[in-house]
């Protein structure tokens, strides 16, 4: 019996295109994965961030409003080019009592979606709180995301579309975009790019290590959890 000497893998070459990423939804009870992100939704009360989360996760919609109380949890599945993905959703709650609650589960997060709703300004206003929060608490590299919700609303929009690209391109966040719960518009893009940009990450970091031994002060992205599992069963795919 002969046995083949096993190559080094090649480290995936970063995506410059949008046709260089392939996509796949898994199911929520996916038994596996390779790398797993922690995302945290944070904004003024009754912008609709347990809307949007159970929307782009589950594909439902409440009208009736109940307010979050300290934070639920949901998790993501999807595979990005080789590798399985799963994204830790924290949906946490607007309310101020619960402000210093929430500012712990800023520490360790990949990722933060900052969520305003187009019909409240004075949820786009406090968003700068929220950011100034979110800079003193996350980790130096946590992505950021400004999402404008209820993009259905557009008869009492208060807010422009352009003042939140403005805000998004003043303050260097990554991705802007509006959404809405309601009709599901870009619900689910937002964790689909929320994927794509930590895949990439993963990936830079990556190349790093593999390249560059010894590169000072070089070191895992904070609040990137990489944890490679060896694949057991091929899963389902959903919707
Ligand atoms: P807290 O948990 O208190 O922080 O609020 P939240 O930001 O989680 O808001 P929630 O998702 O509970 O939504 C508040 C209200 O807005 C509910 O009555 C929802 O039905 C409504 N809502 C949420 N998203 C949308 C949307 O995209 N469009 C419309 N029209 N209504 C929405
Ligand atoms: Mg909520």
């Amino acid at each position: 019996m002969t046995t083949k000497e096993s190559k080094p893998e090649a480290a995936a070459e970063t995506p410059k295109k949008e046709e260089d990423y392939k996509i796949e939804l898994l199911p929520e009870d996916y038994p596996q994965y390779d790398l797993s992100f922690k995302l945290i939704f944070i904004g003024d009360s009754s912008v609709g961030k347990s809307c949007l989360t159970t929307k782009a996760v589950k594909n439902n919609f409440e009208e009736y409003y109940q307010a979050t109380v300290g934070f639920e949890f949901l998790t993501f599945n999807m595979k990005v080019n080789d590798k399985v993905i799963k994204l830790q959703i924290w949906d946490t709650c607007g309310q101020e009592i619960y402000k210093s609650l929430i500012s712990n589960f800023y520490r360790n997060s990949s990722l933060a979606v900052l969520v305003y709703a187009i019909d409240n300004k004075e949820s786009f206003t406090h968003v700068e709180n929220w950011l100034n929060d979110l800079k003193s608490q996350a980790n130096d590299d946590v992505r950021i995301f400004l999402v404008g919700n209820k993009a259905d609303l557009e008869e009492d929009r208060k807010v422009t579309k352009e003042e939140g690209e403005k805000y998004k391109l003043d303050q260097h966040l990554d991705l802007f975009m509006e959404t809405s719960a309601k009709t599901g518009q870009n619900a689910r893009n937002v964790l689909v790019e929320a994927a794509k940009i930590l895949y990439n990450d993963y990936l830079k970091f990556d190349e790093n290590a593999n390249n560059k031994n010894d590169i000072p002060g070089k070191q895992k992205p904070k609040g990137t959890e990489l944890i490679a599992k060896p694949k057991k069963a091929q899963g389902k795919k959903c919707c």
